[in-house]
């Protein structure tokens, strides 16, 4: 009894996919971007490809860098999305999809209603559909075809195409087109299953229907994958296998055993498989059909045949020498086994002697084999990665708080290193400020400036989302930061009280007071509580980011409400005055303002005093500024201090009307002797004349 395997020629990377692989490596090699859904369904080629900068978004919003649109393709809107947020994009849609997407537009831009053959939540579909203008329809079995034709008489009536998903099964869909032709008259069918799919599957068909058995390998997620372990099942015993370690040793064994005659074994994979796990389960089942010994322990033997090494395999090594490019080690097989220095770790800028010694012993993984040459090349950082990704889940799930330094300011936010792992922080998750919202959004190179301030800062973060199939975690400096300031308002709020003094940053000034940070928690210093002098703007005495020395005046911790104040109760200018002047006294005072009822004169600095408009003048004043200017020097006379209002009463009438009074009288004539003098003239003027008669 002998074995035979075969392999498909068609087995692995299609075109499409090898397309979309080549733009990822070459984004990867340019400084890295993301893809828009994990780029092809396998998860060694997914986590290679995040280690190398190129990581997998759910949509536009999370896009880090040069976005690659895998070749499963997308919506119209997607495309709309992009360039509205001017985010730059490779389009690695398979020209196969692209050509759907042509015909959906072309047709439905008509007015023809569009069917589709696939799996509606595929990606692919959700693309062909979004490039309908019209109405569009999904089938994925004759159940679907029979409900469409029974209760949707409209929409099969009308103008109508069929197309079908590139990795549809092709027997299935040519039974549904054989459905669909015998109900609808006004019916146009596209052939848009891809060559690749119909190569690879016709030719698994033929080579499961000579096998005993079938191994099929690909992700589990792969539509096309699944389709090939359909078609093989109907013809022999097909196992699934993800790559190599999956086998199911056992059970093949257990199938092998039972088939007589010569075992016809036959190896197919999807459009997603890379050659390097498809090589590997080839050489795994023939070490299970070398011999006949079906007693022999697989396992042990499949262990034995991965310490020879392959691509994802784990390994001991021990460092035999280093210099500045690279890590020589011994990995215990022929191969002589090196490290690239950007392999050894993820941290920027050290030299491969920073991270390891001769001697040590470090774990890696195998990155590549040149059997020829006898060398493996490995990375440390891989490893490294995969044990930081387990330690930062646990920080997720516990909630921790981790510290990190930001290595890498990105479109639409910055990559921490934490634990030997690139984890993305969006934008929105730094702490920055991102300003009020405006109509107009933040530009990129805004954002990315504003970002650029956080660069080899250490930072403390939270981990919200790990998703280790695809290598990706995201963080949170924001909830980090959140939670501190909770637990500093907390306290604050458990110690506060009246009196209480702090030594607090002005946040933000307002035209009415300053804003103060007490540690976590803000309180308000009103105007008229930040200094004795009389002032229009708090910007007169403080600036943002000055620290002030205040004192809790009142607080709310229902409304979360601090009043404070900032005035040395010592440097008081009341007490002052009072000390100094009393009513009666006369003082030099400065008009500083000017009012229809009077006028304010400072007194000394801090206490003012109003000129009553009455009191001005001995004239009757009728318009204060006739009279006094602001920054005019006047004397007045202090009429009323009133204490409890802190007020003071001034006059300058009352100084004018004592000036007045107090002036030197004018000489005074007395008539009656005037009158006399007169008299006595006249007197002797007659007696004059009468002498000069006689
Ligand atoms: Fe394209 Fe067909 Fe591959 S559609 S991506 S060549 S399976």
């Amino acid at each position: 009894m002998s074995a035979h395997i075969t392999v498909a020629k068609t087995a692995g990377f299609c075109f499409g996919v090898k397309r979309a692989l080549e733009a990822a490596y070459s984004l990867a090699e340019s400084g890295g971007g993301c893809t828009l859904g994990r780029l092809i369904h396998n998860r060694h080629v997914t986590e290679e490809l995040a280690e190398r900068g190129v990581v997998a978004v759910n949509s536009a919003d999370e896009a880090t860098g040069t976005v690659i649109i895998r070749s499963h393709g997308v919506g119209r809107e997607v495309y709309g999305e992009l360039e509205r947020r001017g985010i730059p994009y490779i389009d690695a849609t398979c020209p196969f999809v692209a050509k759907i997407h042509k015909i959906v537009a072309e047709e439905s831009a008509k007015g023809a209603n569009v069917l589709i053959a696939g799996d509606p939540e595929h990606p692919e579909v959700k693309g062909i559909i979004g490039h309908c203008s019209g109405e569009s329809r999904v089938v994925n079995n004759v159940g679907d075809i029979e409900n469409l034709l029974n209760f949707e008489n409209g929409f099969v009536q009308s103008s109508l195409i069929f197309v079908a998903q590139t990795t549809a099964q092709l027997s299935k869909w040519i039974e549904y087109k054989k459905i669909i032709q015998k109900h609808c008259t006004k019916l146009k069918i596209f052939d848009t299953i891809c060559s690749a799919t119909t190569h690879r599957q016709t030719e698994a068909e033929r080579l499961a229907s000579h096998s005993t058995l079938m191994v099929v390998v690909g992700d589990p997620h792969s539509s096309n994958t699944a389709k090939l372990v359909s078609i093989c099942s109907r013809y022999c015993r097909t196992f699934f296998t993800e790559d190599a370690l999956s086998l199911p040793v056992q059970e093949i064994k257990q199938a092998l055993s039972v088939a007589s005659g010569d075992h016809y074994i036959g190896i197919t994979a999807g459009a997603s498989t890379p050659d390097g796990i498809i090589k590997e389960v080839h050489r795994i089942m023939s070490e299970i059909t070398r011999n006949d010994e079906m007693d022999i322990d697989f396992m042990a033997e499949v262990d034995k045949t991965f310490k020879r090494v392959y691509i994802g395999n784990r390994v001991k090594a021990v460092v035999v020498s280093v210099n500045n490019t690279e890590a020589v080690v011994d990995i215990g097989t022929k191969h002589s086994g090196y490290i690239p220095a950007d392999e050894l770790t993820a941290t920027p800028g050290l030299l491969p002697k920073d991270v390891v010694k001769v001697g040590d012993e470090i774990d890696c993984v195998v990155t590549s084999i040149n059997d020829a040459e006898g060398v493996v090349y490995l990375s440390k950082k891989r490893v490294d990665a995969a044990a930081g990704l387990e330690k930062l889940s646990d920080a997720m799930n516990s909630n921790a708080t981790i510290s990190g330094v930001v290595t890498q300011v990105i479109k639409g936010g910055v990559i921490v290193t934490c634990e030997g792992t690139r984890v993305f922080v969006p934008a929105s998750h730094t702490g920055i400020t991102r300003g009020k919202r405006t109509d107009t959004p933040e530009t990129p190179e805004e954002l990315q400036k504003k970002l650029e301030p956080l660069l080899k800062k250490e930072v403390s973060l939270k981990i919200i989302e790990v998703a280790e199939s695809r290598g990706r975690v995201v963080g949170s400096i924001r909830n980090a930061q959140k939670e501190e300031s909770d637990a500093l308002k907390s306290k604050f709020w458990s110690e506060v009280e009246v009196g209480k003094k702090y030594v607090g940053e002005v946040k933000s000034l307002e035209s009415y007071g300053v804003f103060v940070d007490l540690g976590g928690v803000d309180g308000m210093v009103h105007s008229s509580e930040l200094t004795w002098n009389r002032i229009k703007h708090p910007r007169e005495v403080v600036s943002v980011g000055d620290k002030l020395e205040v004192y809790v005046k009142s607080f709310d911790p229902e409304k979360k409400r601090v009043s404070l104040g900032a005035k040395d109760p010592n440097d008081n200018p009341w007490t002052k005055f009072l000390a100094e002047f009393a009513v009666g006294d006369v003082v030099k005072a400065q008009v500083v303002s000017t009012t229809p009822f009077g006028a304010f004169a400072q007194i000394i600095p801090g206490v003012d005093g109003l000129i009553h408009i009455s009191q001005i003048s001995l004239d009757r004043v009728t318009n204060v500024s006739q009279y006094l200017t602001i920054g005019q020097l006047v004397e007045a006379r202090i009429t009323e201090i009133d204490q409890e209002k802190s007020r003071v009463s001034l006059s300058i009438k009352e100084l004018l009307e004592e000036e007045a009074a107090n002036a030197e009288p004018e000489e005074t004539i007395d008539i009656s002797e005037v009158e006399g003098a007169v008299e006595a003239a006249e007197a002797a003027e007659a007696a004059e004349a009468a002498e000069s008669e006689e």
